[in-house]
């Protein structure tokens, strides 16, 4: 019950006073991606140099669940390589399945979306912005 509010706390501290919300004056990767079942959308703009990620920022309107994910993730991307941020996403899909996860990763403020699991229709929320990640970074490897 307390993780619970600890977890609930996080999750609205990122929604209040979202981190890197805005758009990169300079970006080699956007994307646009929308949530289906609610019609909202996060807008995302990352520079990647050299296969690494140096600066991600998000813009969207959506519920708290979606923008707080966008907040911890731009967060924690910067600095990562494609490689690596692909695969935090990946962890971070099945610890939001409620799946076994890879524990030996430092998943941060993320891990205050583990809870999500227990109500499907959050989940398509909480992995927005990843899935839009996943997809900006399939594009950049594409081009080069
Ligand atoms: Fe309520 Fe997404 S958090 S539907
Ligand atoms: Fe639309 Fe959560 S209700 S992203």
């Amino acid at each position: 019950r307390n993780l619970d509010q600890l977890y609930r706390s996080v999750i609205m501290d990122h929604y209040k006073s979202p981190r890197n919300k805005g758009v990169l004056d300079e970006s080699s990767v956007t994307v646009d991606m929308n949530n289906p079942t609610c019609g909202d959308v996060i807008h995302l703009t990352m520079q990647v140099e050299e296969g690494t990620v140096k600066d991600a920022k998000f813009e969207g309107e959506g519920c708290s669940i979606s923008m707080a994910s966008a907040s911890m993730m731009t967060q924690m991307l910067k600095g990562k390589t494609e490689a690596e941020a692909l695969q935090l996403a990946d962890t971070i899909s099945e610890m939001m399945l409620g799946n076994e996860y890879d524990t030996s990763i430092d998943l941060g403020d993320i891990e205050a979306l583990s809870g999500v699991a227990k109500f499907p229709a959050r989940i398509k929320c909480a992995t927005l912005a990843w899935k839009a990640m996943e997809k900006g970074i399939g594009e950049e490897e594409s081009e080069e």
